[in-house]
């Protein structure tokens, strides 16, 4: 992907974007239209990958056609939002490996701290897609990608829902070959590193954790 910073305007996206900042959506319909738009943002982080022509035979006789070329793709859910993103696109490209990175953000520092790694092999030759719904302070998203690039990834690009401004700038400064697939780039982060005006916790808000 070319673009550091893709914006998906897609009426269906704002649309169900919109319905989950409402506080009032429920727990299972915020689950649901995470699915949907982790789908649709999903659609647009894989516009470029890379096609190869291969031999078919249709029941009406032989043709070269594209299909997608190289090693699966590995999708990396960031514990626990990302999980959230990741059977939506699971559907989607359904060989895809899968990878999670678990880093609890430390509610005096903001920084994050890990707990957990365990990502698919030969990272370095596969399309990595890292999925958290919130890019928040962006100290999380770099740490994890840090991490993946410490395991060999080399063509990473992030996924999220919402972003706020310092979080794209953050992502951008420690890993400007990352671009970033979002539904919207909203005002700000509050004192507490929450996005303004955002969608609350996704986490909690998809699993009626509060
Ligand atoms: N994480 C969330 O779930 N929401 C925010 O607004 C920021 C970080």
């Amino acid at each position: 992907m070319s673009e550091p910073l893709t914006i998906v305007r897609h009426p269906l996206v704002q649309h169900k974007l919109t319905l989950m900042r409402d506080r009032t959506t429920s727990t299972a319909v915020f689950r649901q239209l995470l699915r949907e738009c982790a789908q649709l943002l999903a659609y647009e982080a894989t516009r470029d990958l890379e096609l190869v022509d291969e031999a078919v035979e249709t029941p009406m006789g032989a043709t070269v056609a594209p299909r997608l070329a190289g090693r699966k793709l590995a999708l990396v859910s960031i514990l626990r939002a990302g999980n959230g993103l990741l059977d939506g696109i699971l559907e989607l490209i359904p060989s895809a490996r899968v990878g999670f990175v678990g880093l609890y953000r430390d509610e005096a520092t903001l920084e994050p701290v890990q707990y957990y790694f365990k990502v698919p092999a030969e990272m370095g030759e596969r399309v990595v897609i890292v999925v958290d719904p919130m890019l928040a302070t962006g100290n999380s998203s770099a740490a994890a990608v840090d991490l993946l690039k410490q395991a060999g990834a080399r063509n990473i690009r992030f996924l999220c829902l919402l972003a706020a401004p310092e979080g794209v700038e953050r992502m951008r400064r420690a890993h400007p070959d990352v671009p970033i697939i979002t539904a919207a780039e909203d005002e700000r982060l509050n004192d507490k590193g929450y996005i303004v005006p955002g969608l609350g916790d996704a986490g909690d808000r998809m699993y009626g954790t509060k």
